[in-house]
């Protein structure tokens, strides 16, 4: 039996990875801010409050029946793209929330992840879902502070990565950039008027096109991923094609 958790669980890809891994051979926790239609083990938790998310976590794991299972592998999949404009145009309170959820939100996760399991025998893996909005080439315009908080997860992986070397039984960490997908997020950058968005024109052809992949299709490929645990280099960036 593999121990999932997995945040934002509640709808997009978060759900259709659930979905995916609902096989028996898993059992499924799921955090965010709502069940949505997840069927799973729910907890509530908003990486909007990192203290109280930590704590979460903290909890979570603590009532975590290790014995139980012979491998843990923790996805995270929590993430907003809004407010999307100029950074002219964003509110301090904007900065804040954006980079807290989406930047600090994984830091907890790993660093909690890491303290619970640090003692564990067994395959341990972390994924943080990226995006390609994290490659130096992808900066869009009035994307800056997904861009940025895509970018340091990357780089936060790769560090930690560095750090597994110096611990007695390593996890290994990874990114996985999915592509584009269908989701409430999708939605949400066609909705922006071009004023904020310059280039929203470019997602709604992608939509128009049918150039985007369903989640479901993406939650395969990381199915396989987590299945090739084995082969799986620690700190890399894996691509959702790489797994089709
Ligand atoms: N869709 C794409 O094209 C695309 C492309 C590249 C990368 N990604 C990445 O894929 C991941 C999933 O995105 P998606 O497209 O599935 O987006 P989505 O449909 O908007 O889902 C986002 C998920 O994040 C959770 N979440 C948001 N704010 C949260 C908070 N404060 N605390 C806890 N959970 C929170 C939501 O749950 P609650 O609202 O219930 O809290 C929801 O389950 C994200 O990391 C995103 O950056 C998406």
């Amino acid at each position: 039996m593999r121990q999932m958790f997995i945040t934002g669980p509640s709808r997009g890809f978060g759900l259709a990875l659930a979905k995916r891994l609902d096989t028996g051979n898993s059992q499924i926790v799921g955090l965010s801010r709502s069940r949505g239609d997840f069927t799973g083990n729910y907890i509530e938790c908003d990486f909007s409050n990192p203290e109280a998310a930590a704590r979460t976590l903290e909890k979570t794991f603590a009532q975590t029946n290790w014995h139980n299972f012979k491998s843990v592998v923790f996805v995270a999949n929590s993430g907003i793209l809004e407010p999307i404009d100029f950074l002219e145009k964003l509110s301090v309170r904007d900065i804040q929330n954006s980079l807290t959820i989406n930047l600090a939100g994984s830091f907890i996760c790993l660093q909690q992840f890491l303290i619970a399991t640090r003692e564990l025998q067994i395959p341990k893996l972390f994924i943080q879902i990226s995006s390609g909005a994290a490659l130096p080439e992808r900066a869009k315009p009035s994307w800056s502070l997904y861009c940025a908080a895509k970018s340091g997860q990357e780089q936060l992986v790769r560090t930690i990565a560095k750090e597994q070397n110096f611990v007695s039984f390593p996890a290994k960490v990874v990114n996985f950039n999915p592509g584009v997908m269908e989701t409430a997020m999708q939605e949400l950058i066609r909705s922006t008027p071009q004023s904020a968005f310059p280039e929203v024109d470019r997602f709604i052809e992608l939509k128009e096109k049918g150039q985007m992949n369903d989640p479901a299709t993406i939650a395969d490929a990381l199915a396989k991923l987590i299945d090739s645990f084995e082969s799986l280099n620690s700190g890399t960036t894996y691509l959702f094609s790489d797994f089709l």
